[in-house]
This record gives C-alpha cells, structure tokens and sequence, in this order.
C-alpha cells in the first residue's frame, strides 16, 4: 500500500483530486468507482474547480457509486443520488445516462442488487475506485464482519453508523436502517483504489488498515490483498501510524 500524507484536509482533497485528474486527461473513456460522504466532498470541490478552469472533459466517462440508502428516492436530499448530483455530476459535462447508483426505491431491491452487480460486469470493472472508510472499518456499507467474497447485496447499517450519517438527518429515526452496497469482491475487482481518510477520528482506522492482518472484523483490511492501492491521509488521520 503506498501512503501519501497530506497536511490537511483541503491537502488531502487537491492532492487525491489531482491524481484523479491525471488519469482522466490521459484516459478519456475511463470507469470511476465513487463515494459518498464528508470525506470526498472536498475532492469534487477541486474536479468541479478544474472542470470550469481547465477545461477537463467527462464527456465519455462512465461513473459507478459504492452505494445507497434502501427506502430513499433519488430526490431526497439525503439520497446518495442527490448528494452526487447536486455535489459534483450537475457541474460537469458528464452524460447522466452515464452515472450509476444502486436504486434504493426499487420495488425488488434483492433484483436491484443483482442488476447493479452485472453492470458492473457490463463496465469490464472499475478503473479507479474511490474510498472512505468508516471508524469501524467498513468500506462501501460494508459493515464488520461481511465476507471477503462479498458481491453487491444488502445489508443492515450497524448503530454506529448510522449514528455516524444522522448529521444529515432531522432526527436519528429518520436515519435508514438499511441500505444497498457493492460487495467487497466487487470493490476488489477495481484495477486501482485510492482510499481517503481525514481528521483523527479515523486515526486508529487507519492504523488498524496499514498495521493489522486481513481480518473479516475489519472490512478495509481487505485491501491489503489488492496490488494497487493508494492511501491519502491527512496528519490527523495519520497521527497513530
Ligand atoms: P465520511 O464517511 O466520509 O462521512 O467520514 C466515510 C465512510 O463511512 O465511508
């Protein structure tokens, strides 16, 4: 695993952001895997920056999202759909036919999960798969304890993270308790993965991911049988290593 540190969190957005525009200028028609939440928010921030600035195009490229929550329809504000639209794919020349999530209002989620695993297929896998990580590890909603051969499926979001998420939410009962995520098997399959972490709340994640074996208890420790993957992590997030 190779480690970039950065300084900061606006370090940790420009520096995974311009390693991503580097490998979109050089390869037009790529497949990116994205994510969701605090953490890559920043990144968009700086595409968004140079896409009106420099001019890089996302005309041809194709988008796959980790996940999305099971009960919310794309126009909820708290959908990981809305979050993508109105965060970075509305202020790009990006195809919209182009940007995949899970459907988490799909009347046959099981079939939901089934689809969005062959499409995936469909894409000949991921290019760049872009990740958070969660306190406890979990990478996508993959929670602890999910099967190293995990496809896309559902799955059960554990207290804390949904503890975690309530900030974007009225109230914690409005908090899904479930949500639809590709499969650790699936992220694997990404050619090359580049995992984000900020602030000293995932400092023992982190530590945990660099340091410990590959343990199903800890979802991210998967990546450590992957032979490209990137970490770019503030100081904060760094300060156990
Ligand atoms: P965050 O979430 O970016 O909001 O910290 C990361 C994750 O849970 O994967």
């Amino acid at each position: 695993m190779n480690i970039i540190p950065a300084a900061d969190y606006q370090d940790m957005s420009h520096k995974a952001a311009h390693l991503m525009i580097e490998k979109i200028r050089s390869n037009p028609d790529m497949t990116l895997g994205l994510a969701t939440g605090s953490t890559p928010k920043g990144v968009y921030d700086e595409l968004i920056k140079d896409h009106m600035e420099n001019g890089t195009s996302y005309k041809r490229i194709t988008t796959v999202n980790l996940d999305e929550y099971i009960g919310l329809p794309p126009f909820d504000p708290n959908s990981y759909r809305y979050f993508m639209n109105s965060g970075l794919f509305n202020h790009l020349d990006i195809q919209q036919v182009n940007t995949h999530l899970p459907k988490g209002d799909a009347d046959d989620i099981n079939q939901e999960c089934q689809r969005y695993e062959q499409l995936i297929k469909d894409l000949v896998d991921i290019d760049l798969q872009l990740l958070g990580i969660g306190q406890n590890g979990h990478i996508g909603f993959n929670e602890p304890g999910t099967p190293f051969t995990s496809r896309t499926h559902v799955v059960k979001l554990e207290e804390s993270t949904r503890k975690a998420n309530a900030r974007f939410f009225e109230s914690m009962d409005k908090v899904p308790t479930h949500a639809i995520t590709m499969g650790i098997a699936s992220i694997l399959d990404s050619r090359e993965i580049l995992l984000l972490a900020s602030g000293s709340a995932k400092a023992e994640a982190i530590t945990q991911l660099v340091h410990g074996e590959a343990n199903e208890q800890f979802p991210a420790s998967a990546l450590k049988v992957h032979s490209n993957v990137t970490i770019i992590a503030d100081e904060a997030a760094l300060s156990l290593v």
